[in-house]
């Protein structure tokens, strides 16, 4: 299917936001193959609920000392299945805090959003919010973003004689630079710097919340240009298949702390050292203790799926952002 653009050229960012968003739905979430666990390009609370069990042990080690309310806000939910493993985890592993719990779900898609619904049916602690400031509350919060800002559309710079000049897409779908150069706040080592214009402003709104972040995503402290395409579980051409493929870039990590620099504690770390020190290696040996050599195979897989350099292991990134008192 071609793209319409009524005038040329485009930003990255236009182009972005037409590839991801679909009329009908909202939203449209292209990375999460249906029923396909062991595809390529899955999510990892969808390739096995360890993920999210690890999640839970982390918020649980967060609120352990805390007796009153919590508030859980999950920016992005997808289908729901994070939210689902990480409610069952803390019910079975401390009740009392599960009571105190509410979890709240941020998500665009009309269409997630009835997905996310049916799945944690069997909940009555759930509730969709529409922006971040509808959350006004002394409670103790917690959010949670996986695979969420890496699906923000971005803005391209290309650095040339020391100034930034827009990349844009002509009408034969070759990138060129803007005629005039835009101030972009600041000089980067980068030559090609992308920006998500949607986040300073979700990132004031998380500031003003005063919460516990956790940010999972792939990405470094500095990147440069990544914008792909994915296809089939295959890199492809970013103009190949414009509505068929999955358009992300990987996360400069540096943008989102910049706002919480000198307000918060903020720690960094590759997701195989995070998933490690906060328990999900003795859970899969528990796993493993009574599983079928079947099931047995498939905590492997999913250990070196999460865990090794060549997978997801260092390419994804866990920041913890833990507001001064
Ligand atoms: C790549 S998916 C990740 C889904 C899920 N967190 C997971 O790990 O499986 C990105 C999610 O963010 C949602 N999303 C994208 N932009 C959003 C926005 N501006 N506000 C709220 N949700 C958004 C998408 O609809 C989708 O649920």
């Amino acid at each position: 299917m071609m793209m319409h653009f009524k005038q040329f050229p485009i930003s990255v960012y236009d182009f972005m936001n037409h590839a991801l968003y679909d009329n009908e739905h909202g939203y449209y979430m292209k990375k999460v193959p249906m029923g396909e666990r062991t595809a390529d390009f899955i999510t990892a609370p969808e390739l096995s609920p360890l993920f999210s069990e690890v999640i839970a042990f982390w918020i649980l080690g967060r609120i352990f000392e805390h007796s009153g309310k919590v508030n859980i806000l999950e920016l992005g939910p997808g289908k729901g299945t994070m939210a689902k493993d990480v409610l069952k985890t803390i019910k079975k592993m401390s009740p009392s805090h599960f009571e105190n719990i509410k979890y709240n779900l941020l998500e665009i898609s009309p269409t997630l959003k009835q997905t996310q619904a049916n799945k944690l049916a069997e909940f009555n602690n759930v509730n969709w919010i529409e922006h971040i400031t509808d959350i006004r509350s002394e409670d103790l919060t917690i959010v949670l973003a996986n695979e969420f800002f890496d699906a923000l559309p971005a803005r391209q710079y290309a650095k040339k004689d020391g100034q930034y000049y827009e990349r844009l897409i002509n009408d034969k779908f070759e990138f060129i630079l803007a005629e005039k150069p835009t101030f972009i706040g600041k000089s980067y080592v980068e030559d090609i710097v992308e920006l998500y214009p949607d986040m300073p402003e979700i990132l004031q709104d998380l500031k003003l919340l005063n919460a516990k972040l956790l940010v999972i995503d792939y990405g470094d402290l500095g990147t440069s240009d990544t914008l792909q395409a994915i296809k089939n579980h295959q890199k492809v051409g970013i103009f190949e298949d414009i509505s068929n493929s999955d358009l992300t870039t990987q996360v400069d990590f540096r943008q989102i702390i910049k706002p919480f620099d000198g307000y918060a504690e903020i720690n960094i770390s590759n997701m195989n050292d995070f998933l490690a020190a906060n328990g999900l290696l003795v859970r899969a040996e528990q796993l493993l203790e009574n599983a079928t050599a079947e099931e047995k195979d498939y905590i492997n897989y999913v250990l070196k799926k999460l865990l090794s350099e060549e997978e997801m292991g260092k390419i994804f990134k866990v920041l913890e952002i833990n507001p001064h008192e």
